[in-house]
């Protein structure tokens, strides 16, 4: 069977053949026939707008790598600052490049006192965490002129420093300022999920478990990239135009914020606190089968299959648990899992739980508020973000992102005084 797509358009017999590469045909194949045909792809379902090397998905079985490492094993033996590198950079750091990085990322951490008493604190006292660390991304970049050299190697290397060390930072800051609590300055005798930890909680002695800590840096490792997700493609879009990265993330982070996306953690939590007791479940999901409503953490564009990352948040939920006391909640969330997992409804559409079903439960013990569950999908996602803009700036199949659309608005007509009208 020849690895080849043949295109004729029957309004004028023109054929065109092209090559399929790994299941994927150019579409300067649609331009050859005719320049002025284009495909009409609501949602990019069935478009490939970039070449990547970095996360290989593949939904029907469950697979996730990063730069070919399988998502277990990383889940397993990194760290989530060992994984950024390999993101951003191809492969596993050495002993000594991973040193450099971690000291590097360290000292990155602080932000400018202007950041937080003009910008943070100016903020409304109940503004939402995710709406303040979207706006605190794009204000800081006011703070580097220089990330605008996007194609300078070392400013393109500063930024991408600065982005991922002061995420936590940025984070934290946000949540202390919701709560009324004094910003705590970052500690860099501490590792990064360590340091995040004690910036949220720390009020006089404050110890971060070593359980939770792993377990931030697992959700953290988790988090860290999902190829052409919706927040990623908006990097790589505002990336497009040349913009700098503090705008291209908060760009991405905006995206991310919609509960279609990275906020369904938040909404998951909400969900099963309405549902209020496991005996509600099954009238709940009845009610999802009537179109009232979607079962939140449930679901996903690429995976048709248990969302691996699924499987590894209830592991490690499991071991938070036993520091922190099980989440009333983790009950009904098993059951929804259960009732779903058994209904043909979910069977037959292929919805399985993904990565923000059971996430939520972990962040709630560990103490997060609702708010915030954003925000910590948000901080680790800034390594997968960075990755991939810094890949479209090396694409020479690359220009700016600009779709076509399909108008199907009124044809040209005479302007009407407003009398007339
Ligand atoms: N609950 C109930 N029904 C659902 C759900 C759900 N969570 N998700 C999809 N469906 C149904 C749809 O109604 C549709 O049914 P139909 O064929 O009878 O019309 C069918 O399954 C296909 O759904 P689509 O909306 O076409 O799937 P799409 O790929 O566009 O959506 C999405 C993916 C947005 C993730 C969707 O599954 C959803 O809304 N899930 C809930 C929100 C969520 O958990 N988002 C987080 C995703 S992970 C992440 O972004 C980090």
């Amino acid at each position: 069977m020849p690895d080849t797509i043949t295109l004729t358009d029957d309004r004028t017999g023109k054929t065109v053949t092209v090559p399929i590469t790994d299941g994927v045909f150019p579409s300067s194949a649609i331009r050859q026939l005719d320049p002025n045909l284009f495909v009409y792809d609501p949602a990019f379902l069935s478009t490939a707008a970039c070449r990547s090397e970095i996360t290989y998905l593949d939904g029907d079985a469950g697979v996730l790598r990063y730069r070919g490492y399988p998502i277990e094993q990383l889940a397993e033996q990194s760290t989530y600052l060992e994984v950024a590198y390999l993101i951003l950079y191809g492969e596993l750091p050495t002993a000594e490049q991973l040193q450099k990085w971690t000291y590097e990322v360290t000292h990155h951490t602080f932000i400018h006192e202007n950041m937080r008493k003009r910008f943070v604190d100016g903020f409304h006292y109940d503004a939402h965490p995710m709406g303040m660390f979207i706006s605190s991304l794009a204000a800081l970049g006011t703070f580097y002129p220089e990330a605008k050299n996007i194609f300078e190697p070392e400013s393109r290397h500063k930024q991408i420093l600065r982005l991922i060390a002061k995420a936590p930072t940025l984070a934290a800051m946000c949540y202390r300022f919701s709560v009324g609590l004094p910003f705590f300055l970052p500690d860099n005798s501490l590792s990064y999920p360590a340091n995040f930890l004690t910036m949220m909680w720390r009020i006089g002695e404050y110890e971060v478990h070593p359980v939770l800590e792993r377990a931030m840096d697992v959700l953290f490792i988790l988090h860290a990239d999902h190829e052409q997700n919706c927040g990623t493609t908006a990097m790589r879009v505002v990336g497009s135009s040349q913009a700098d990265p503090y705008s291209a993330a908060a760009a991405a982070a905006s995206a991310l914020y919609g509960p279609l996306h990275g906020g369904a953690n938040e909404q998951v939590v909400r969900m099963l606190t309405d549902i209020g007791s496991i005996e509600n479940v099954p009238a709940f999901v009845d009610s999802v089968k009537a179109g009232k409503g979607r079962l939140m953490g449930f679901g996903h564009r690429v995976y048709k299959n248990y969302d691996p990352r699924a499987r590894i948040i209830k592991q490690t939920a499991e071991e938070v648990f036993e520091v922190t006391g099980k989440n009333p909640l983790l009950d009904i969330a098993l059951k929804l899992e259960e009732t779903a997992l058994s209904d043909p409804y979910f069977v037959d559409r292929k919805l399985y739980p993904n990565v923000d079903f059971y996430s939520g439960l972990i962040y709630q013990a560990m103490g997060f508020p609702v708010d915030m569950f954003t925000v910590l999908f948000a901080i680790p996602r800034m390594s997968g973000w960075l990755a991939h803009w810094d890949e479209l700036l090396g694409d020479k199949d690359q220009k700016i992102s600009r779709p076509r659309q399909w108008y199907t608005g009124v044809d040209e007509r005479d302007y009407v005084a407003i009398g007339d009208r």
